[in-house]
């Protein structure tokens, strides 16, 4: 009997259960081969006692539609940095992946499969340059992997971010106000892009793009004529005006190395203030509603694609890769390659493009 251990680590994404499935699915026309899942990434394994689940097809009946993770996710710690709490009460982490793959041999597991971002994708190299036999599977709402067209649950998160702009943009014209949306996206617009063009927003402030809220407000005076007017503006979480930096704050969680991602919507109706805005400013922040719930269509499909290709890869052998989309092909690339840099939108992407072609201003 041939063992694949299957984990979902980082921050949780629509269609992670639909990749699970179909790893399980396919897995289970091959003789002799188990999936066991390891529960909140490797921690399941590295726990006294493991929490470690047999994936068998009962186990994974009906979940392609749900969101969330029947493997639960973890975006604290790891095996390179799991935290330890010293006598006096402070924290301090430890290696552990000498010991996570001992005890993976010991569980009888040949190969791994790692669904998740950016971390996590680090996380597969480093053990796979330390001998383990690992398949990364990308993730992430913000699309932000490189070296894949798209990943699952970035399509979710836009049509929820859509559906946001939609309802703002009622309730601005209604009200003659300034709307913005705060989305998620750390370092990429992506989210913020696609549902700006989607909902027919007037600005979209992201990122990689530093904007000057003069510009902003020289943009939402365009839209009034004599105190009429509306305007609605989506804004990533991380973009930041020109020479400033993003608004965000170490949480002090223990294990927790990402910076916590808010204010932004709040600071920029304070600069537009500054820059003269007399109309009323409302802000709303999606936050995890995004990452939240059922997945959308094509999102399962993706996950099924990545999952089936996933297992496909451990029959091959193919370790040391992450499983990658590249229209019309589900391909794979080396997970170095992957995690190389990250994908961020560029001047020259077709829907920036696009963006200010039918008008929507990036506050530059
Ligand atoms: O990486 C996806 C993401 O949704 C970011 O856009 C966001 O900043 C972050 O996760 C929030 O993660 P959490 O609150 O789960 O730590």
């Amino acid at each position: 009997m041939k063992r694949v251990l299957v984990l979902t680590g980082g921050g949780d994404c629509p269609g992670l259960n639909a990749v699970i499935r179909a790893v399980v699915k396919r897995a289970s026309q091959e003789k002799d081969w188990e999936v066991i899942g390891s529960m909140q990434g490797f921690n399941g394994v590295l726990n006294e006692p493991q929490e470690i689940k047999v994936l068998d097809d009962d186990a994974v009946r009906g979940i392609h539609f749900q969101g969330g993770t029947i493997l639960e996710s973890t975006n604290k710690g790891g095996p390179f940095a799991w935290p330890v709490k010293n006598k006096d009460g402070t924290w301090t982490t430890v290696d552990r992946s000498d010991e996570l793959i001992k005890k993976l041999k010991l569980l009888g597991v040949d190969s791994v499969i790692n669904i998740g971002g950016d971390g996590s994708q680090r996380i597969s190299q480093t053990l796979y340059e330390k001998g383990l036999n690992v398949i990364g599977v990308p993730k992430t709402i913000d699309n932000d992997v490189s070296n894949t067209d798209s990943t699952f649950g970035f399509q979710t998160a836009v049509q929820v971010a859509t559906d946001a702009v939609d309802k703002l943009v009622t309730t601005a014209a209604s009200h003659n106000r300034v709307i913005i949306l705060e989305v998620m996206g750390r370092d990429a617009g992506w989210i913020a892009m696609n549902a700006a063009v989607a909902g027919g927003a007037e600005v979209c402030l992201i990122p990689e793009i530093p904007y000057d809220p003069k510009k902003v407000n020289d943009k939402i005076e365009s839209r009034f004529h004599k105190g009429r007017g509306f305007v609605n503006i989506v804004i990533a979480e991380g973009a930041k005006p020109k020479g400033g930096t993003e608004s965000a704050v170490n949480t002090g969680e223990v294990g927790y190395a990402n910076k916590k991602y808010s204010g932004a919507a709040g600071r920029l109706r304070d600069e537009l203030k500054e820059a003269g805005c007399e109309h009323d400013v409302r802000e709303t922040v999606l936050g995890h509603l995004q990452r939240g719930g059922v997945p959308i269509a094509y999102d399962r499909v993706l996950a099924a694609q990545f999952g089936n290709k996933a297992f496909e890869m451990v029959l091959e052998g193919k370790f040391g890769h992450m499983v990658s989309y590249r229209h019309p092909y589900i391909t794979s690339v080396p997970l170095k390659a992957a995690i190389s840099k990250p994908n961020l939108v560029t001047q020259d992407t077709a829907l920036i493009k696009t963006a200010r072609g039918i008008g929507v201003s990036f506050g530059d």
